[in-house]
């Protein structure tokens, strides 16, 4: 009887541990990189922001840290609403795993935008 129990219950730990395993996400994968796009808007350099999922699980609510965000475009606030120092991506929908967002500003010099916080959701 407890060996049957045992045999039962190895391969759910063992699939509980291969989910979590390929879920090992954090906001440590949310990688933000910024380019110059060669295009100067008002005398200001606009720069290309990529905002990277970079792991298989999806996070939502993901808010970056923009102290002093400015820009001499307009960029959607469905993309990027700013309320002070934090940015919220997106509207708070899920950036799926391994997806990327990208939005353009124009400021000199560029912003550090860092991931803030976020609400890690389903993995793929
Ligand atoms: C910057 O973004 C614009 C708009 O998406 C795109 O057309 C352009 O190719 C990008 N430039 C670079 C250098 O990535
Ligand atoms: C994604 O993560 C891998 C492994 O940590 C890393 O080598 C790669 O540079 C990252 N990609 C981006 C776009 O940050």
């Amino acid at each position: 009887m407890a060996a049957t129990t045992f045999n039962c219950f190895l391969p759910l730990v063992l699939l509980i541990l291969i989910v979590k395993g390929s879920c090992d996400c954090s906001l440590n994968n949310i990688n933000i990189g910024t380019t110059r796009s060669g295009k100067e808007i008002q005398g200001k350099p606009e720069w290309n922001v990529s905002v990277i999922n970079n792991c298989s699980c999806a996070q939502s609510q993901i808010q970056l840290a923009c102290q002093g965000f400015q820009s001499a475009e307009s960029v959607d606030p469905s993309i990027l609403s700013v309320k002070s120092d934090t940015c919220l991506l997106i509207n708070g929908k899920p950036l799926q795993g391994f997806d990327s967002v990208v939005f353009s500003y124009a400021w000199d010099p560029p912003f550090l935008l860092l991931p803030k916080s976020s609400v890690l959701g389903t993995c793929s």
